[in-house]
């Protein structure tokens, strides 16, 4: 997969990508990562890429035609057809569904604005879609385009190696994760639950999968669709409540 980043600060993004996963991915030549400035594609000498809004008010907007320039020039590097992603707080809210979307597309172009924003007729002309990362005002793009890069970095085939696949798997069947533990088993802080050292493999994933449903049903009772769950999923669920409303959800209950 190819990712083209048009800002003000491309080397921000690069910087954020070249660690851990996402650095592995570009190394294995899954993800090419490329950075275009639109300052180099502005004229004179001041370089100028911005103005100030008509009808006016704070702040600057961005001009067209650098970021233009840069976008064509970002399109022009590779014959396959790119789709260009405006990041934005007035997007649609990015979610895991639409990383796998993304991730599945060749060729990406991540536009990042600064200042006040883009002049609206760029977006008209030039952006398929507008993605935020969350409903809080960064000051550019640039990081929501390093969270961008990661979330579809890692859904590369051959990005994550098994023990990371089984850990995204979790988050991908739409639940939070459970809780997870490793040496020592006995510490100052509390001990691990029995259940993960009983060697019972079903029973582990019957905890694992039950701490999953109960995380999510405290946390994030937005992303459970009770009426979805199947039947043993519901008789997890009902146990981890019953736990709960016991006062017996301590770290150490082995449920
Ligand atoms: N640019 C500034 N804030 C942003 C946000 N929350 N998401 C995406 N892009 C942004």
């Amino acid at each position: 997969m190819r990712v083209d980043v048009v800002s003000l600060f491309p080397e921000f993004v690069a910087q954020c990508a070249a660690f851990g996963v996402v650095g592995r991915a570009q190394e294995r030549g899954l993800l090419s990562l490329h950075g275009w400035n639109p300052r180099d594609y502005a004229p004179g000498n001041y370089r100028r890429v911005d103005d100030r809004p008509f009808g006016g008010g704070p702040g600057m907007v961005m001009l067209i035609d650098p970021l233009h320039d840069a976008i064509e020039a970002a399109r022009a590097a590779d014959p396959r057809e790119a789709k260009v992603v405006y990041l934005t707080p007035q997007g649609a809210r990015l979610t895991q569904a639409k990383v796998r979307e993304l991730a599945a597309h060749p060729r990406l172009i991540l536009l990042c604005g600064r200042y006040e924003g883009v002049d609206e007729r760029l977006i008209e002309a030039e952006v398929d879609e507008e993605l935020s990362i969350g409903d809080y005002v960064l000051s550019g793009g640039e990081l929501a385009a390093a969270v961008v890069v990661d979330a579809v970095a890692r859904l590369q085939e051959g990005a994550l190696n098994d023990a990371e696949s089984a850990a995204q798997d979790s988050f991908e069947h739409g639940l939070l994760d459970c809780p997870h533990y490793t040496r020592p088993v006995e510490h100052p802080l509390g001990h691990v639950p029995e259940v993960l050292l009983s060697g019972n493999h079903a029973e582990i994933a019957r905890w694992r999968r039950m701490e999953s449903l109960g995380r999510t049903w405290l946390r994030r009772p937005d992303l459970l669709d009770e009426q979805a769950l199947g039947k043993a999923d519901r008789a997890l669920l009902d146990a981890f409540r019953a736990r709960y409303l016991q006062g017996l959800d301590e770290p150490d209950g082995d449920a």
